[in-house]
């Protein structure tokens, strides 16, 4: 077989995206479109009382204003994609006029220009009946926490006694700020109507959800919605769920009966398009002198909205990360008048894990024993919370080979003990883990006359190089070469596949294109066999073999058969499905998560307390990798990510009315290039054969988790000072 797996292949799109070629959301513009303004509430609680309008419809341009007197009434068909919260139900736009929290939309101008279209929002005047709404979960007035959150609690042993009992015990809480995406491209849709048929040019990371969603919403057949996304200019997990500007770009065309396009502003994205929910923590561990943990608590609240229940993986890793025969995990909500959180890179497990690392780093200063020894101590033989075994494991294969690179050796264990000049120095580490998903999924191959084959599947690419990846996918199961393969994603009327999300587009869409690629050398094979000019003509299935994409008898020494002399006959293409799904007997045999072991180094000036991480590695267990110059980038993005969450990345909200008070990329604050580090991502030969026939485990979020507290714990080793909030300010290193 021709290895294109595993290759340091450069993007396939890469020309496209630099030179401008690349079509995004916002790029599809259509003949005759209007464009929307969304106006969003400026209270944080109440209802709309009045809403003066009637001298802006006679403002230059403007085409509508649609607001919740005027706006049809939507069917809002149930619909519960994978992706909505299980619990509650979704914000119904322009249907009443309650405002449910800060920035809801509580109208839409249409207009011929977007000046025009701005112009009259701004204009436009909305009377308010307000009131205070709660959106911190430490304020007293929060309606009632929701126990046992998506069923998450889970129990082994008596972790409340073996933690009291317990020679050394660090007994820890912890507070994670909200977080906002904050992707360069912004959210936009352009929606046309054509009689009952509606077109979407869409920033989506699930084509088919936002396909079903707003068809539920219309009261259409989903057939009768398509939606475009060939390119997205980043998500994180923003673009995960149908967001209420879908439904009003839809609605707004049908009002105007023009094609109307709507994108977001940056401040907007702070409202009603999900975000990471702050999280307060608390983990107890309980250990012997040895350093042998004998019991866990992991206690977690995370925030929601009113209206749904959104929920994520916030204590799920503790479960299964280490060995301990007493655990105790505990997840719960506070409900807010904010919009729904939702999924944001390492969705749950970054944040989870922050508190949980960042106490067994207390607990190894506590002990006197190496962080990575006690891990070591402490490496369980299978999922004690499953009672099965690991699919593959590399956990301590990650912190040999990252400590290695980094020179973990040259850290000296005391606090405060390296420095570099006048700067402080310190050394930090922290585990790295995700489930390793797999989703059903579906693709088609067609293989052309000329020998080159197309691929289609209707995923997304955020990012990671999904074009790319899945050209080699096919590729190698082609026997082809990439430049004969054309993949193609980005439309609802390709074959459906899951979200592009989870770190699960390689293991869920790419082993169905392996599938599908199977299934059309079958069809190639039984057309060679069918043609009586053909050498193989007549021969039984089970004596031929393709190699490097050309068919022959078994142990024949000739060239064989290439696709375009197969084809050549009739000159008709072959088009084959497949599609994938876990083997449900794996499943239930084995626990599925990649690990990886995440180093850094910081330096801190002592006098004014000014954090630089200096050095990032981390070293990852994640099957096979596809491809490993994306991979990288996968990693050094996540650690970025990470890096954000240690030290920069914090949505405030105004407690008077839940206004977020650093809605824009001048307070938001995130790195930039000039802060990114020396980055190395590492990957440990892991065979799996468990997960997927591909062997892969999925990329992406992993790199995300493990990062903050890694660097943390750098922070504690340079200082002195533990801190337990995310993100770290310098007042918390200046403070005594
Ligand atoms: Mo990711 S949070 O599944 O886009």
């Amino acid at each position: 077989m021709n290895v294109i797996v595993g290759k340091p292949l450069t993007r396939v799109d890469g020309r496209a995206k630099v030179t401008g070629g690349a079509q995004y959301a916002a790029d599809f513009n259509q003949p005759g479109q209007l464009y929307a303004v969304i106006v969003s509430a400026t209270v944080g609680l109440g209802r709309v009382s009045e809403i003066r309008s009637a001298n802006i419809e006679a403002m230059p341009g403007v085409a509508a204003v649609i607001t919740h007197s005027n706006a049809p009434k939507l069917p809002y068909l149930l619909h519960k994609g994978v992706i909505d919260p299980a619990v509650g139900e979704r914000l119904h736009v322009l249907q009443d006029d309650a405002v449910r929290f800060f920035g809801q939309p509580v109208a839409i101008v249409v207009a011929d220009s977007l000046d025009h279209a701005e112009h009259a929002a701004a204009a436009l005047r909305i009377i308010y009946d307000a009131r205070r709404p709660v959106v911190d979960h430490a304020d007293p007035d929060v309606a009632r926490i929701i126990p046992d959150a998506a069923g998450a609690d889970r129990s082994r042993g008596d972790a409340d006694a073996a933690v009291a009992e317990a020679a050394v015990t660090v007994d820890e809480h912890y507070d994670m700020a909200r977080e906002n995406h904050n992707p360069m491209e912004p959210h936009a849709t352009i929606a046309a109507w054509n009689g009952d048929r509606l077109t979407l040019w869409s920033k989506s990371q699930f084509l088919m959800n936002e396909q079903a969603e707003i068809a539920a919403i219309f009261g259409l057949p989903a057939e009768s919605v398509e939606v475009i996304c060939p390119f997205i200019g980043g998500a994180f997990g923003t673009s995960l769920r149908t967001w209420p500007h879908v439904t009003l770009a839809a609605l707004a065309a049908k009002h105007v009966q023009r094609p109307v396009k709507l994108v977001l502003t940056r401040k907007q994205m702070f409202f009603t398009t999900g975000h990471r929910p702050r999280s307060l923590q608390r983990v107890a561990l309980g250990a012997t002198q040895e350093g042998k943990l004998t019991g866990v608590i992991h206690e977690g609240t995370g925030e929601t909205s009113r209206y749904e229940q959104f929920t994520e993986a916030l204590t799920a890793v503790t479960d299964y990360l280490y060995s301990c025969p007493n655990v105790r995990t505990q997840y719960r909500l506070a409900p807010l008048d904010t919009g729904t959180p939702n999924h944001m890179r390492g969705p749950g497990e970054a944040s989870g894990i922050f508190a949980l690392e960042s106490a067994l780093d207390e607990l190894s200063y506590k002990l006197g024993i190496d962080p990575i020894e006690l891990r070591r101590r402490n490496e369980p033989q299978i999922d004690e919370a499953e009672n099965k075994p690991f699919s593959s494991r590399s956990l301590i294969h990650c912190y040999e080979l990252g400590a290695e690179r980094f020179g973990w050796s040259r850290k000296t264990p005391e606090p405060r003990s390296m420095r570099d000049g006048r700067l402080l120095i310190g050394m930090g580490t922290a585990t790295a883990t995700y489930p390793a998903f797999h989703a059903p999924s579906n693709a088609r191959v067609r293989l052309l006359a000329d020998g080159t084959a197309e691929v289609e599947a209707a995923a997304s690419d955020m990012g990671p190089g999904t074009y790319t990846s899945m050209t080699q996918v096919a590729a190698e199961f082609l026997g082809l070469q990439p430049a004969q393969v054309r993949f193609r994603l980005g439309t609802t009327d390709f074959p459906p596949t899951p979200s592009h999300g989870g770190s699960w587009t390689m293991t869920s869409v790419g082993s169905a294109i392996r599938a599908a690629c199977l299934e059309a050398q079958f069809q190639a094979a039984k057309r060679a066999i069918a043609d009586n000019g053909s050498p193989v003509f007549g021969a039984s299935i089970d004596t031929i073999e393709w190699a490097e994409g050309r068919l022959r008898r078994r142990a024949d020494a000739s060239a064989g058969l290439s696709y375009q002399e197969i084809l050549a006959k009739t000159g008709d293409p072959i088009e084959a499905e497949g599609s994938a799904q876990r083997d449900p007997e794996a499943a239930e045999r084995y626990s599925m998560h990649s690990f990886g072991a995440v180093f850094a180094e910081v330096s801190i000036d002592p006098d004014v307390g000014t954090i630089r991480v200096r050095r990032l590695v981390g070293a990852y267990g994640i099957g096979r990798v596809v491809n490993p110059l994306l991979a990288r980038s996968q990693c050094t993005g996540g650690m970025i990510g990470g890096m954000g969450m240690a030290l920069m990345e914090r949505t405030v909200l105004d407690a008077r009315d839940g206004r977020p008070v650093n809605a824009h990329m001048a307070d938001y604050l995130m790195p930039v290039n000039l802060d990114a580090p020396e980055m190395e991502a590492l990957f440990v030969d892991e065979i799996d054969p468990h997960v997927n026939p591909l062997g892969v485990k999925g990329l992406g979020e992993i790199a995300l988790v493990g990062t903050a507290p890694a660097i943390a714990n750098a922070v504690f080793h340079a200082t002195g000072k533990r801190v337990r909030t995310q993100p770290i300010k310098i007042e918390d290193i200046l403070t005594a």
